[in-house]
């Protein structure tokens, strides 16, 4: 097993029949929704919410039983990846583009596990471009706000095309360096008009951060 896998066994362990479980996006939550799936073949009766169109199909293909988040009025547990953790449990996700659901899931989940390998803990945050979902109608005035914030923007394209989120928007994906203050600044993003969410998640969204090894260990972080 490889560290992102080691990670993912182990938050999947926090699973419990009858819970809502939230499924995050990404190459670390794809080894949980495939560890969940075999939990439910093997009777594992739960159901879950994705966090990505792409995660509920995995899901689906797995076994898990999917229900309409519109449907959904509270979820226990979320398990998902991210790009960057720091010391103080803050994240950046949205490397995969499914930033907006995924805040929405970890700000509706009662325990938000995150998953990562080693390479994703950092002292600081800011190596790794912040994504930004911005509504394509201001994308081009919303990239400049984010430029005189300090940041260096560029619009995401994927394949030739500008990327387009699950929920029909643009990502922006800006280079601020060392962010100082994650908390700060996930606020100053957010009241820019056209944006929709930053991929700054305050520590205070994650009750765990599961860092895993390639020879198979897994150092469990609880945040106090
Ligand atoms: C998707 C995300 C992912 O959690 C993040 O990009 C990490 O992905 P991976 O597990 O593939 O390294 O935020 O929007």
């Amino acid at each position: 097993m490889n560290a992102k896998q080691v990670a993912a066994y182990k938050a999947v362990e926090a699973v419990q029949a009858g819970m809502t479980v939230g499924l995050g996006t990404g190459s670390t939550a794809y080894f949980a929704i495939e560890r969940l799936g075999a939990l439910v073949r093997n009777g594992l009766q739960l159901q879950a919410v994705g966090s990505s169109l792409k995660t509920e199909s995995l899901a689906r293909e797995a076994g898990i039983p999917i229900v309409d988040f519109a449907e959904v009025r509270h979820i226990d547990l979320y398990i998902d990846g991210a790009d960057e953790v720091d010391e103080n449990f803050n994240l950046v996700k949205g490397g995969g583009g499914a930033l907006v659901r995924e805040k929405i899931v970890a700000f509706n989940s009662d325990t938000f596990i995150v998953i990562v390998d080693s390479s994703k803990q950092v002292q600081t945050l800011g190596a790794f471009p912040l994504p930004v979902e911005v509504v394509p109608f201001a994308a081009n005035l919303t990239l400049r706000h984010l430029e005189k914030m300090g940041g260096k923007a560029a619009l995401r394209q994927k394949e030739g095309r500008t990327f387009v989120s699950d929920n029909g928007n643009f990502i922006v994906d800006v280079q601020f360096g060392v962010i100082q203050d994650p908390v700060a600044l996930n606020v100053a993003i957010n009241v820019i008009p056209g944006v929709v969410e930053s991929g700054l998640f305050p520590g205070t969204m994650v009750q765990r951060v599961l860092v895993g090894y390639d020879d198979g260990r897994v150092d469990v972080r609880v945040h106090a």
